[in-house]
């Protein structure tokens, strides 16, 4: 088991990247490498699980993977539809509660019924909240919340001062969650890459090499060991600092 349960963090949010240079590694075509990343997922899944993770907030498909060739987002919304079908069983076996983020209405009819099939089945689970979010981007996110909350100004259910931090995150995808305290990403690049904009304020940030078919309990450990060892201030003092005066 990783660090003891004071110091887990509630709400895992992971950036899966570097299954294409995984792939290239191995002279096999990318969607091997995209089908190889669904072994690390089931890993998390269990492992938060396990030790007690409420959340964890997968990055599958940017709004921005919509500009890669045809035949990769073909394969990857291919890859999607399987993992469902045969993943969503286990899931279910295993309380977790599922749910996709983003913009459902990009997607075939046949995936977003898929989706809607699945988010149903899981609804009333109280294990594990898994969100994965595909056709996501952050600016996207607050767009739509912004949206939705000018439309509820403009039909006069709020007043634009009734808008505060807690009411503009009730209206963004991970409404009712508490915000993810540790981000991870795989793959080597150290950037947010338009994932989790708001939510992300006050997470602690973990990046490693590790592609991400490679990622194993060993490495989510370390990224916990990480977390436990940071002191979160939230902007405020050190906790002895303010005690000793
Ligand atoms: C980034 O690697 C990864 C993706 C765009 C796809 C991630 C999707 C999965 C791992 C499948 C998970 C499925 C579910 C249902 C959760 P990249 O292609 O950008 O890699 P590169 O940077 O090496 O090219």
């Amino acid at each position: 088991m990783g660090p003891a349960n004071a110091n887990l963090p509630r709400h895992i949010a992971i950036t899966m990247d570097g299954n294409g240079r995984w792939a290239a590694a191995r002279g096999v075509a990318r969607a091997a490498g995209h089908k190889a990343g669904l072994k690390p997922v089931r890993m998390c899944v269990e492992e938060c699980t396990r030790s007690g993770v409420e959340a964890l907030t997968l990055f599958a498909f940017s709004s921005e993977n919509w500009g890669r060739p045809a035949d990769e987002v073909g394969s990857l919304m291919s890859l999607f539809l399987e993992a469902l079908d045969r993943e969503i069983a286990e899931l279910d076996a295993q309380a977790v509660r599922l749910r996709f983020i983003g913009e459902r209405k990009s997607l075939s009819v046949r995936l977003q019924a898929r989706i809607a099939a699945a988010e149903e089945r899981t609804a009333a689970n109280r294990g594990l909240a898994l969100q994965v979010a595909v056709s996501y981007g952050g600016r996207w996110d607050i767009i739509q919340a912004a949206q939705s909350l000018a439309r509820e100004c403009s039909n006069g259910s709020i007043r634009p001062e009734e808008i505060s931090e807690a009411r503009f995150a009730e209206a963004l995808s991970l409404a009712g969650l508490p915000d993810p305290d540790l981000h991870i990403r795989t793959g080597g690049e150290r950037r947010i890459s338009n994932f989790l904009l708001w939510q992300l304020a006050y997470a602690e940030l973990y990046f490693t090499e590790r592609l991400w078919p490679d990622f194993a309990v060993a490495d989510l450990n370390d990224a916990l060991s990480f977390f436990a060892s940071r002191e979160r201030r939230f902007g405020q003092r050190p906790a002895a600092v303010s005690a000793a005066r």
